[in-house]
């Protein structure tokens, strides 16, 4: 079967209820039969028995391992949120005396972990420019363990070519870890183009309705085991409750992902030359520095563009107050389209030169866009521009 449909039909086995929808099995613990099959239980870490939901639940195994035929993985691990993602792939693989090295684009709690975390560790962190994926190489350490990347990225929407990373990570025996949260599987599988480890923030486009936060990496199974035992033991595991409402979910991420793409790239095409904008950014535009990069790793542009008001920060904020319906909040990835100003808002507590690193400018507006009539959401977004 097609990864479309193994979305759609990978379900928890039937129970003697004989439900067609998939169960919730909210439970923190499981029972034995006897005393000999608790033991055995707990003696063996590696045993594929339910123990405790810190360790493993069905309906969180249910939504890992759609993730993983989605993603073109071997074995994966859920998370209570995206960050928790992040942070216990760092602190799985990295050492006192290790170094990582990142895009200088990355989400902002990412950002604040390489920055303000890792170094008290005595975890050395460098950044690269993703616009120049040549200076990568020169980069390197010789402790350099780890190396990360967002592609695109939140929210400059900036493009790495994911093969030439993998390359230069292999040759250098370097893990390799991309943040796909934006693209989704349905977009972008980054284990073809030869990453290690893939993880999302389940909270965006994989909810896709703004509900529940969530957190998966996916990759090869001798990494993901210990994961495994990094998650079980110190505690950010997925909520039961949160992976049943994200399984359900992936079931439509795939139809969802092209209309989220098909309207943002129609907002797109619509906004670009305005005389308020200096410029507009979307993956499939032609415009975008990366195109062709983007044209040959994503099966689509994804539902996220940004613009850049010519008017700056006074103006990012002006916009925000004349919207009329669209919704003005930090998330991303709903069914409903978000705007949100991050010079302002998410980053500004950032120093000027922090938001210009990780690719913020004054006037910059996400939008992600929803489902919405392409239409009314042009209509919404031109008046408020006016
Ligand atoms: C690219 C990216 N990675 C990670 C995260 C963190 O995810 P969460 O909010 O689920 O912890 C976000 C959140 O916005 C994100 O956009």
């Amino acid at each position: 079967m097609r990864p479309e449909t193994l979305a759609i039909r990978t379900q928890t086995e039937r129970t003697g209820e004989k439900e067609h929808s998939t169960p919730l099995f909210l439970t923190s613990s499981f029972v034995y039969d006897s005393a000999e099959d608790m033991a055995a239980a707990f003696a063996d870490d590696t045993l594929d028995v339910n123990i405790y939901s810190r360790f493993s639940n069905p309906s969180v195994d249910e939504f890992v391992k759609k993730v993983c035929l989605m993603e073109g993985a071997e074995e994966g691990i859920a998370t209570a949120t995206g960050m928790a993602a992040v942070f216990s792939s760092f602190m799985t693989f990295l050492s006192a005396g290790d170094h990582i090295l990142s895009a200088s684009a990355v989400f902002g709690s990412t950002h604040a972990i390489l920055t303000k975390y890792l170094p008290k560790w005595g975890i050395e962190y460098s950044y690269f420019d993703m616009n120049k994926p040549e200076t990568i190489e020169g980069l390197i350490k010789t402790n350099t363990k780890l190396l990360y990347v967002e592609t695109p990225s939140n929210p400059g929407l900036d493009i790495i070519d994911l093969k030439f990373v993998a390359d230069v990570c292999k040759k250098h025996n370097i893990l390799f870890i991309v943040d796909n949260c934006f693209a989704t599987p349905a977009v972008q599988q980054p284990i073809q183009f030869g990453a290690d480890l893939v993880l999302h923030s389940a909270t965006k486009f994989m909810d896709g309705q703004g509900r529940v936060l969530g957190g998966v990496v996916v990759g090869k199974k001798e990494l993901i085991n210990q994961m495994y035992l990094f998650i079980r033991n110190t505690g950010p595991s997925m909520s039961p409750f949160n992976a049943w409402v994200l399984s359900k979910s992936l079931e439509t991420l795939y139809v969802r992902m092209e209309k989220h793409a098909a309207n943002a790239l129609y907002i797109a095409k619509a906004l670009e030359g305005h005389p308020a904008l200096s410029w507009v950014k979307y993956p499939f535009l032609e415009s975008h520095p990366r195109y062709d990069v983007a044209k040959q790793q994503m099966s689509n542009g994804g539902g996220i563009l940004t613009f850049e008001l010519r008017a700056g920060l006074d103006g990012g904020r002006k916009f925000l107050n004349s919207l009329k319906w669209l919704s003005m909040t930090n998330n991303l990835g709903d069914s409903r389209t978000i705007a949100s100003h991050p010079a302002s808002t998410t980053h500004s507590k950032l120093t000027e030169e922090e938001r210009q690193t990780v690719g913020i400018t004054p006037g910059l507006i996400r939008l992600s866009v929803g489902l919405e009539h392409p239409d009314d959401i042009i209509e919404e977004i031109l008046q408020a521009l006016n």
